[in-house]
């Protein structure tokens, strides 16, 4: 058992504000080659494990996108199919993985899982999501925000409405903070981020001039904000059962056009991580409209297909900055 090996990504506070910013630089420089089709391949001969315990489009395809891109291979491992966690314990996993691979890709429940992962591995380690942090959902969204808000991103304003005690909520709170952004969670009481989150990015907001904001009142936290920012009320892993309750708790903090107008600023943009419930177009969209008579949930169709909206620029952007990722971990 070790520290993780240098390029592990566990938690987005672990980079810092220049590790982090210096991989949101990266991404945007990998982008522009890209585009201009100038790209350098500098992952030839490198293999990457992709670990799913959970389902996943974006983050499974934008990992394999950018490897290819960068000429590494990935093997995608399920949540069926091989031994982790049931016949083999994490500790084995991680040896038997790190002597194959050159970086392993977890996504799954625990943290802990992928900080064991990354004591034994011996390589570098990235979270693609726990039910703690999305560290690489961050760097595409402060990507993101660099691009349709403003490249400077001290005193940009970035609220997030809904389900305050998620994995995406958590990271964006600390996230803002450790960038000296001004960050604003609007929850109900039972839903807002936990004090040990609450104080971590209070520390950061402290170091770097950003401030933070926890509060149940979402016409303060939208007032002035450049982004309005939401996710899931039922994040995966947890049960069905819970729309109910969740339903009734985050009704007053759906995002709407009336919510969006309620910054104030004609600019403010809209972002989400995806997937989103803002139609009827899916099955659990339908449940949702039948059940509760409310077409989206988190947020309504015409916000989400909005000029505002940034979110497919969003999606985009995780293959950019989860390339940046693997070229500062894995390239020389
Ligand atoms: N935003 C995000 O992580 O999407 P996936 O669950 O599709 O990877
Ligand atoms: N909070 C969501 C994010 C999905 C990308 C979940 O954990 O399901």
């Amino acid at each position: 058992q070790r520290a993780p090996a240098a390029g592990s990504l566990l938690t987005e506070a672990s980079l810092g504000r220049r590790g982090f910013l210096r991989l949101v630089e990266l991404a945007a420089e990998l982008k522009d080659a890209h585009a201009a089709g100038l790209e350098v391949r500098r992952l030839g001969g490198k293999n990457i494990a992709l670990i799913f315990e959970k389902a996943s489009t974006r983050t499974r395809c934008a990992f394999e996108v950018a490897a290819a891109e960068q000429g590494a291979s990935t093997t995608y491992l399920g949540p069926e199919g091989s031994h982790i966690g049931r016949e083999e314990s994490i500790a084995d996993t991680a040896q038997v993985l790190g002597h194959l691979y050159d970086g392993i890709e977890f996504r799954g429940f625990a943290q802990e899982t992928v900080e064991e992962l990354a004591a034994y591995a011996g390589v570098p380690v990235w979270n693609g999501l726990t039910d703690q942090w999305h560290p690489t959902q961050m760097l595409a969204d402060v990507l993101t925000i660099r691009e349709t808000v403003s490249p400077d991103l001290s005193g940009v304003a970035w609220t997030y409405v809904g389900d305050g005690r998620n994995n995406v909520a958590r990271s964006i709170l600390v996230t803002g903070a450790m960038l000296g952004m001004n960050v604003r969670i609007a929850a109900p009481p039972s839903l807002q981020p936990p004090p040990d989150v609450h104080d971590l990015a209070a520390g950061l907001a402290a170091e770097s001039g950003g401030t933070t904001l926890v509060t149940d009142d979402v016409g303060e936290a939208v007032a002035g904000t450049d982004v309005i920012y939401t996710d899931t009320w039922v994040s995966m892993g947890e049960p069905d059962s819970v729309w109910d309750e969740r339903v009734e708790l985050l009704r007053p903090y759906r995002v709407t056009a009336e919510l969006m107008g309620r910054s104030g600023k004609a600019s403010t943009r809209f972002l989400h991580c995806l997937p989103s419930v803002h139609d009827e177009k899916t099955e659990l969209g339908r449940r949702v409209f039948e059940r509760y008579g409310l077409s989206g949930a988190e947020v309504t169709d015409e916000v989400f297909i909005a000029p505002a909206s940034v979110v497919f620029q969003q999606a985009e952007n995780r293959m950019h900055t989860i390339k940046a990722v693997l070229v500062s971990s894995l390239a020389g």
